[in-house]
């Protein structure tokens, strides 16, 4: 499935400011696009928009080149485009492990799917492969989801969304509030999710620009409603101030903009920590600038 707004407008009140201001942005399938911006930039409202939670104000959403709330379109129509959108586009909200309610985790997990009116064995089916897809043990089933630990349960969240089998992935922030371990997991089991699943595309909201570098194929700065940069994350990072933005480049960009000033130049493809370091290693034997990693 792909995804596009066109010059999308949305504010929370009749005569507030806008929140959204012309926001356009294509998503094509199977792509993984991060999105970036300090707090109260608009990411949230940029993405209820994704699923239908929201309707532009002015300008439209198009999926696969079709607009889900064509105002030519009847009323029944129309709702079920927008119970399609909510099915086929899975939302990971901030937080999402607040919003966990049934008795064990097994259940919280099938609840989606249930409501699909799924027979039971597929449910049964989904349910596992999302606890594996997550990393979580079988055992857990049974226990009640406000037993585990924060990280379990953000990881229960998360797996409720993909029992969903959702075409697009968004997660808003999903790696708040983890410590660094589990930030990493989460992270390589979406990157895993997204390498067996090629032709699903993840939308990725984060303040931390070192997760966009190991995640996001193409990063979409937004400030103030308005998009402000896009391009691979590792190009972005050199050639942007990111500070106007109340973002800060990860420690590898720092690196190798400190360096730059110093006369040593590099081209590196992707800010990962040991293609760095190499690419410096490399270009103090020679003494010449930084080659490419
Ligand atoms: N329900 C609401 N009613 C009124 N204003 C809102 C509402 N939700 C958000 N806003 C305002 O819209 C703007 C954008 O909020 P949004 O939550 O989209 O930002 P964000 O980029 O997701 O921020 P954060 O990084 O803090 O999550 C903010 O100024 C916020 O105060
Ligand atoms: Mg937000």
């Amino acid at each position: 499935m792909s995804l596009q707004l066109e010059e999308v407008f949305f504010r929370y009140e009749d005569q507030g400011p806008w929140v959204l201001e012309g926001i356009s942005l294509e998503i094509p399938r199977g792509s993984t696009l991060g999105i970036a911006g300090g707090t109260g930039s608009g990411k949230t409202t940029l993405l209820m928009h994704l699923n239908g939670l929201l309707l532009p104000q002015k300008g439209r959403l198009l999926v696969d080149g079709e607009d889900p709330h064509d105002p030519h379109l009847s009323r029944q129509k129309r709702a079920a485009r927008r119970r399609w959108l909510r099915r086929h586009v899975g939302l990971v909200f901030q937080y999402p492990e607040n919003q966990l309610f049934e008795e064990t985790v097994e259940k919280d997990i099938a609840f989606g799917p249930k409501n699909l009116g799924l027979p039971e064995a597929e449910i049964q089916a989904r349910v596992e492969r999302s606890m594996a897809a997550l990393g979580l043990s079988f055992d857990l089933k049974g226990r009640s989801p406000f037993q585990l630990s924060g990280g379990q349960m953000r990881r229960v969240a998360v797996a409720g969304v993909l029992a969903m089998e959702p075409e697009v992935l968004v997660l808003d922030e999903p790696t708040a509030g983890l410590d660094p371990l589990g930030r990493q997991e989460l992270l390589q089991l979406l990157l895993t999710w997204k390498k067996d699943h090629p032709l699903r595309t993840i939308i990725y909201v984060s303040h931390r620009m070192d997760e966009m570098a190991l995640l996001a194929e193409r990063l979409v700065v937004i400030h103030r409603g308005k998009i402000v940069a896009q391009g691979p994350p590792a190009r972005l990072f050199l050639q942007e101030d990111l500070f106007r933005w109340g973002l800060e480049p990860p420690p590898t960009a720092q690196l190798l903009l400190g360096l730059k000033t110093r006369g040593l130049e590099a081209q590196v493809d992707r800010l990962d920590p040991r293609e760095v370091a190499l690419a410096i290693a490399r270009a103090r034997q020679k003494g010449a600038p930084c080659g490419k990693a």
